[in-house]
């Protein structure tokens, strides 16, 4: 797009970021998520000018695939899933150096394959390229794939140099703290950390980014940022389908696995963390990891930190939808959460006494992300509750999706000849300002990483701090099995269970 059709508050933003000479390789690249996602983020960086010159594509999976017949399911895949439509000039750029090498991940020989043919492609581009693996494979298969990089020595290719092999892990992370540990020490086998992105996409929406900006780029919020002025914080991810096909996944998973201890466990950390001393990827991670360290071990138990429940059948959308145990590949007396909630105490000068809540669900009333951040009431002095007066604490929050943008709730005077007052809602939208043309999460992160910029992904140790608090709450849940699990209708808000954590405290769930 020429920068004078771009939206005009876009006008002067620098869109240069450079990445060096680059082969990314997919590991998984059959799937889902390659098709969804991957294929077109690197599209729309070429079509961006964000793509190195040399920029080189190659899939890799068990089945045997033809290079033609890779890049057809490529394109087809930036058909139906580009935010933007092919431009046949830009993918004939990607798609003339679109290779596919088929062979087992456990195979040593097929990754010998690989490295025979990864440095052809560097021979035939005559300068040195640096290698971006990306495993988006089911995690089964995360170590044989890691644990053959190394043996093939692809793991180490060009390590002395800047622009050294590095690799991006797609979550799950583990499954608790003993198995994210394992992992951590199977990656630390072959790669340095400084090789190692682990991606949690929701470090690349647009406003978890904004996030930083506006808590450190504006002198107003800082002063307030801390429990003197905060009552409470409250950070929802919420998802109105259910688990359609994937049960089976899911029942290995369910939401705490799947929502709080990575996307949402993140959002608190930026919200809560110390001003970094820069904008370094160390810095920024180094306080994200303090701030995880401060929170305090949940109670657990019932009335403890800590709910669950299912799903059973309601509306959604004006049509009638099941419950999850009637799903499909669903067990009858399942204990596996569609719906977990937390109360989080973080024991440091900033932010003792002030309750994080965090909830994620499948199948509540709609979809939405967001980060609430409750400030105190004023005092009742001059605007008494006298029935003139409806005066609520104000509200900064963080919209992450759908609609992205940030809001603040101020009260307000009614026009009028009597003073009577009303909460307001001041609303920035992302899509209004800045047109709606905005990129998706994977291509930031794809384009971080081929820049060899690990801000926007998680560190090992965080890692394994956010399983450290989340672990025994999985635990003490599968302890207590199925029979104990809460339900809320399928279209609500989720269950009384998760609204019985914020009354201890006289909170209440917003309603988003
Ligand atoms: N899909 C999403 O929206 C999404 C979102 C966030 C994160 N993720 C994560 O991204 C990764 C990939 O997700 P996906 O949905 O693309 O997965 P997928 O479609 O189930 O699998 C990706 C590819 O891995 C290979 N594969 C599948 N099952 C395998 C097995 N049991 N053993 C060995 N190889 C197997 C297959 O390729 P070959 O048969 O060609 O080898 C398959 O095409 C997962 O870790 C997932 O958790 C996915």
């Amino acid at each position: 797009m020429a920068d004078s059709q771009r939206h005009p508050f876009l006008h002067g933003l620098s869109k240069h970021r450079g990445a060096p000479p680059t082969v990314v390789v997919i590991f998984g690249a059959s799937g889902d998520l390659t098709a969804r996602k991957l294929i077109p983020a690197v599209y729309n960086l070429g079509r961006d000018n964000l793509l190195p010159a040399d920029f080189q594509l190659v899939g890799f999976g068990r089945k045997p695939i033809p290079d033609e017949e890779f890049r057809a399911l490529a394109e087809a895949a930036i058909r139906r899933f580009s935010r933007r439509n092919l431009d046949p000039a830009v993918w004939g750029r990607i798609a003339a150096g679109t290779t596919y090498v088929a062979g087992g991940y456990d195979e040593k020989a097929a990754f010998d394959r690989l490295a025979g043919h990864l440095a052809d492609l560097e021979k035939k581009s005559g300068r040195e390229v640096q290698v971006l693996f990306y495993i988006s494979t089911p995690p089964t298969v995360f170590a044989p794939i890691l644990l053959n990089l190394g043996a093939s020595g692809l793991a180490r290719k060009h390590l002395d140099q800047p622009h050294h092999a590095k690799v991006i892990i797609e979550k799950p992370f583990g499954r608790d703290l003993d198995s994210a540990r394992e992992l951590n020490a199977t990656i630390a086998s072959v790669f340095q950390e400084r090789q190692v992105y682990r991606i949690d996409h929701y470090l690349g929406k647009e406003t978890v980014q904004d996030l930083l900006v506006q808590r450190f780029a504006n002198a107003i919020f800082e002063p307030l940022w801390n429990r003197n002025f905060i009552d409470s914080v409250q950070v929802t991810v919420a998802e109105d389908i259910g688990v359609g096909a994937r049960g089976g996944y899911y029942e290995q998973s369910g939401a705490l696995r799947d929502m709080i201890q990575n996307h949402t466990m993140q959002l608190v950390a930026l919200t809560a963390m110390e001003p970094p001393v820069s904008l370094d990827a160390e810095a920024i991670r180094d306080e994200k990891v303090k701030l995880l360290r401060a929170i305090q071990p949940l109670v657990l138990g019932p009335g403890g930190d800590a709910a669950r429940a299912q799903y059973t059948a309601g509306m959604i959308g004006g049509k009638g939808v099941k419950g999850y145990r009637e799903e499909a590949d669903i067990a009858a007396g399942s204990a596996t959460e569609t719906y977990a909630a937390m109360r989080l105490s973080i024991n440091n000068w900033r932010w003792q006494g002030v309750p994080f809540y965090l909830r994620s669900g499948k199948r509540m009333a709609r979809r939405v992300s967001e980060i609430a951040v409750n400030f105190k009431c004023p005092p009742g002095t001059l605007f008494a509750a006298d029935g003139h007066f409806d005066l609520a604490g104000n509200t900064l929050s963080f919209q992450i999706q759908p609609d992205e943008g940030l809001s603040l709730i101020l009260n307000t005077k009614i026009p009028g000849l009597e003073t009577r007052t009303q909460p307001v809602k001041m609303n920035f939208r992302y899509a209004t300002t800045f047109g709606s043309d905005t990129p998706e999460a994977y291509e930031r992160l794809v384009l971080d990483a081929m820049i060899g910029d690990g801000t926007l992904f998680i560190r090992g140790d965080e890692a394994e701090t956010s399983w450290k608090l989340c672990t025994p709450v999985l635990e003490s849940w599968a302890a207590a099995g199925g029979g104990s699990m809460d339900n809320y209708h399928a279209g609500s808000w989720g269950p009384a269970a998760g609204d019985a954590l914020l009354a201890k405290h006289g909170h209440v769930w917003r309603q988003p």
